[in-house]
């Protein structure tokens, strides 16, 4: 089978990768691809977001799947325009997508459905913003709160405030950093916790979660300053209980595949359930409708199951009937950036020591960000730039097995978090 996996970072190397390491599977193809990419699919010369023309390319290039990385298409409803092809696709159709493309959507779904969130309050302007922290709906001058632009905002829509100040110039500038996203705003109480990642493949009716991720997000060491897309991830068995699971399963997933079924948008896909492990148990703070970058790294190290019969499974409703293997080794990722991420990037810098990394304990490197120059080097082109994977029976082997590797790579304004898995 030909597959054609949409997308250009980390996230989408890693799925890449998995499929060309799949029993039936011909060749891959990825719209538009990476460098790295390069090395495991054929990079096709199509945004990631035309979704006719690559709808036309899977049907004259004989592709048997089709897999979506990011949000941006399938909020364009590239599911739907390739089913009503006949063309077959994983991800969320235009309806699911809503979960992750509307805050407000989510956030009202949620209530619906008695899905444990955060406390929140939508507002059509900014103005109206104001007027509700100022109505005391968020507690006391000094009671944090966060402040969320409603649409996709590629990371950039969130701010979690301090205090009183802080949210009214968060709301004030979220209009020049998230344009058109933040026409209407989210406030919602701030939430105290640890942070898990939980994704799973759903069918429509059944699904089947992944091993547990924790991301982390902010852009230095102890999580200070700005969020970012993320900084590196470690995939655990230890990061939830067995209680945790089942409360997650039987009052969090269920309910929320579920309410979709009910409303008329059975969810076939990635689920990514952003959680808050609060004192009171564990809360969504997010749905995504897509895989995680860069979660995906680690449980794309984790998985044993060819990629492609999930695939299948998820398309026809079969998931029930699969089981699904993962390698009971911990894995790591240790993001790197380049100079002036997240606010800005600089690029085109030669990336050293890649050759001698590869494959040494247990490494994988996934490229985000890269290209490679007029002299055939390869050089930064994003702000995320690698994703430097290592897998072991133990998480800190893993981890110490992803810092080594970084230590032999480098290039200029090279940065990465030195505290990943250990915070
Ligand atoms: P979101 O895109 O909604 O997941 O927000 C991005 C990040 O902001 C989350 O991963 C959290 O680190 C943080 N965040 C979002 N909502 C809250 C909340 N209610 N309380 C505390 N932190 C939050
Ligand atoms: N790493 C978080 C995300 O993909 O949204």
């Amino acid at each position: 089978m030909r597959v054609l996996v949409i997308g250009s970072g980390g996230r989408e190397h890693a799925i890449c990768w998995a499929f060309s390491r799949c029993a039936g599977v011909e060749k891959v193809f990825c719209a538009d691809g990476n460098a790295g990419i390069a090395g495991v699919a054929e990079r096709v010369d199509v945004s990631p977001t035309a979704v006719m023309e690559l709808a036309e390319f899977a049907a004259a290039h004989d592709i048997g799947l089709t897999f979506v990385g990011g949000e941006s298409a399938l909020a364009l409803g590239i599911v739907d325009e390739f089913r009503r092809r006949g063309l077959r696709i994983i991800g969320a159709d235009r309806a699911g997508a809503r979960l992750e493309s509307s805050k407000a959507f989510a956030k009202d779904f949620m209530s619906r459905h008695g899905i444990p969130t955060a406390r929140s309050a939508v507002a059509e302007s900014g103005a109206e913003a104001e007027q509700v922290l100022e109505s005391g709906f968020f507690g006391g001058l000094e009671s944090p709160v966060v402040v969320k632009a409603d649409g996709l905002a590629a990371g950039k829509g969130v701010v979690v405030a301090e205090s009183r100040d802080e949210a009214v110039a968060a709301i004030r500038d979220l209009a020049s950093v998230a344009g058109d996203a933040a026409s209407r705003i989210v406030l919602e109480e701030r939430l105290v916790g640890r942070e898990v990642s939980l994704l799973l493949f759903a069918d429509g009716r059944d699904f089947a979660m992944m091993p547990p991720v924790r991301d982390h997000k902010r852009i230095f060491d102890g999580d200070k300053g700005p969020n970012t897309g993320g900084m590196g991830t470690i995939a655990d068995a230890s990061l939830l209980t067995d209680s945790d699971t089942d409360f997650i399963s039987e009052r969090i997933v269920r309910p929320t595949l579920d309410g979709c079924a009910a409303e008329g948008f059975p969810f076939k896909g990635i689920l990514f359930i952003g959680l808050m492990m609060t004192p009171e148990g564990p809360k969504v703070l997010e749905y995504n409708t897509r895989f995680g970058d860069p979660e995906t790294q680690v449980i794309m190290r984790l998985l044993e199951t060819d990629l492609t019969d999930i695939c299948m499974a998820v398309d026809e409703g079969s998931l029930r009937d699969l089981e699904i293997s993962w390698s009971k080794d911990s894995a790591a990722c240790v993001v790197l950036a380049s100079r002036g991420y997240p606010a800005g990037k600089q690029v085109g810098d030669v990336i050293y020591g890649l050759d001698i990394v590869e494959g040494r304990d247990g490494v994988v490197v996934f490229h985000a960000g890269t290209a490679v120059d007029g002299h055939g080097n390869i050089v930064t082109a994003g702000g995320r730039v690698l994703g430097v994977t290592a897998r072991a029976p133990r998480l800190g082997d893993a981890l110490d097995g992803a810092y080594r590797a970084v230590n032999d790579i480098s290039w200029n304004g090279m940065h990465y978090r030195r505290d990943i898995g250990t915070t």
